[in-house]
């Protein structure tokens, strides 16, 4: 597998917190798959594992304040989203103590959360830019 999994300018969505947060991620996540095929493992993991997700759980609880209070039509659907995302996500951290396998993580990373920015993110980001059209 190449080093660079996801690339930046494939999941802007033109608004500047949360394109940091989601580069901070990706930034995160591409030092994972390189860490992958060096001999960074273990304890450096470990550590990258865990900042990873604080830092995805702290960037899904701002998305959630923020849409809560733009009144998001899809809302529950999102933060049913974010949930699915943080327990899988815990579980495989959980299984990586245990078996060192970083496989499935940086799978489920490259799929399941790129995915999730990629379209879920991405409506989000529209629906906010019409209603700022409107509002002009
Ligand atoms: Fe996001
Ligand atoms: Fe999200």
């Amino acid at each position: 597998m190449q080093h660079v999994a996801i690339k930046y300018d494939d999941i802007v969505t033109g608004f500047a917190r949360i394109d940091a947060d989601h580069k901070r991620l990706l930034d995160m996540i591409n030092l994972l798959c390189k860490a992958r095929s060096e001999t960074l493992r273990s304890v450096l993991t470990t550590q990258l594992l865990t900042s990873l997700l604080n830092q995805l759980a702290s960037h899904f609880e701002h998305e959630e304040e923020f849409m809560a209070r733009l009144e998001f039509g899809n809302f529950d659907r999102h933060l049913s989203s974010h949930c699915k995302i943080i327990n899988s996500m815990t579980l495989l951290v959980n299984q990586y103590d245990a078996s060192g396998d970083l496989d499935h993580i940086i799978n489920f990373m490259t799929t399941e959360i790129s995915g999730h920015i990629a379209d879920e993110d991405k409506q989000f980001a529209s629906f906010i830019r019409q209603r700022r059209a409107k509002q002009k």
